[in-house]
């Protein structure tokens, strides 16, 4: 059977500590290795993105690998009809490896079930994108030294953010100091998820009262498309927001995250600010998943 990638619970701290290592080693050598060379990843983009179809992008041909896919359903024969389990099922005869993202919930698992290659979820509706939050926890882990100990904040869209349910799913295999979770009522963390972490987490909706006590802030944008009615969209769009003020009352070694894209969440006079770590993070999407490829793929060096 191939090792998938669907959620961040597929993988031990082991392995995902030797995926931070493997990545170091893809800094250390200029992001260039031909190992994969003759092999095909093929990325299944049924909805938009730009970092990490590119970085996958980039990644697959730093490994001397080559990319065949689509980033939009428009265009392929699902138009006509065809359905996702036939779509990997042709995949899989083209290609060594399928990164998929889509706006249902549970799709890559499905595809998972289908195919005969591995499939990494580049992103399943509000569910999982668990790539990310290996990225996510690789540039804390550059940046502190570590990842364990640190308090962490979480700020936004906690009820629909794939990206924030694959952060808190995975730190379950390290040991977090505080977790702070910070949201609007209507967007606090589904209890499904709640309920399968293995650490104490504070709920609040004041920001200002965690910020000092914080190393880590992750901030997420509000999901609009995953919103059944834009009534409610409208009600919690402008809740929050991190802005020079708030930076001010973090620790001077504070770091701020965010998966981005960013709307408006993040006011863009923080991003001079020494605490702004989110561009460097989405820098480091490439080295990450060349390490996940490689994992998955295994490699001749
Ligand atoms: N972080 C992330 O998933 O970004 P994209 O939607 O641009 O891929």
């Amino acid at each position: 059977m191939p090792k998938h990638i669907i959620s961040s619970l597929d993988l031990d701290r082991r392995e995902v500590e030797h995926i931070f290592e493997v990545a170091d080693e893809y800094e250390k050598r200029g992001r260039v290795s031909k190992e994969l060379s003759g092999k095909v990843v093929a990325l299944a983009f049924f909805e938009p993105s730009t970092r990490t179809k590119n970085s996958f992008e980039s990644a697959v041909e730093r490994l001397g690998a080559s990319t065949i896919g689509f980033s939009s359903s428009e265009g392929t024969s699902t138009e006509k009809g065809e359905t996702v389990a036939d779509t990997i099922r042709m995949l899989e005869g083209y290609s060594d490896m399928i990164v998929i993202r889509h706006k249902f919930d549970g799709t890559a698992k499905f595809a998972s079930e289908v195919s005969h290659v591995p499939i990494i979820n580049a992103g399943d509706g509000k569910h999982e994108h668990p790539t990310q939050s290996i990225i996510d926890l690789y540039t804390v882990s550059k940046i502190k030294g570590h990842v364990d100990g640190l308090n962490f904040c979480v700020l936004g869209d906690l009820k629909y953010g794939r990206a924030v349910n694959s952060l808190l799913r995975l730190m379950t295999k390290f040991r977090p100091g505080k977790v702070f979770l910070v949201s609007p009522q209507q967007l606090k963390l589904r209890e499904e998820v709640k309920s399968t972490l293995n650490y104490p987490v504070i709920e609040t909706s004041s920001l200002q009262d965690v910020l000092g006590d914080t190393d880590v802030l992750y901030v997420t944008r509000i999901q609009k498309e995953r919103f059944a009615d834009e009534v409610e969209f409208e009600k919690v769009k402008e809740s929050y927001k991190v802005d020079l003020k708030a930076v001010e009352m973090m620790k001077s070694d504070s770091i701020i995250l965010h998966p981005l894209p960013r709307v408006n969440e993040i006011d863009r006079k923080v991003d001079k600010t020494p605490q702004a770590k989110y561009f460097y993070q989405a820098s480091l999407g490439v080295q990450v998943r060349m390490a996940i490829i490689r994992y998955l793929l295994g490699g001749s060096e």
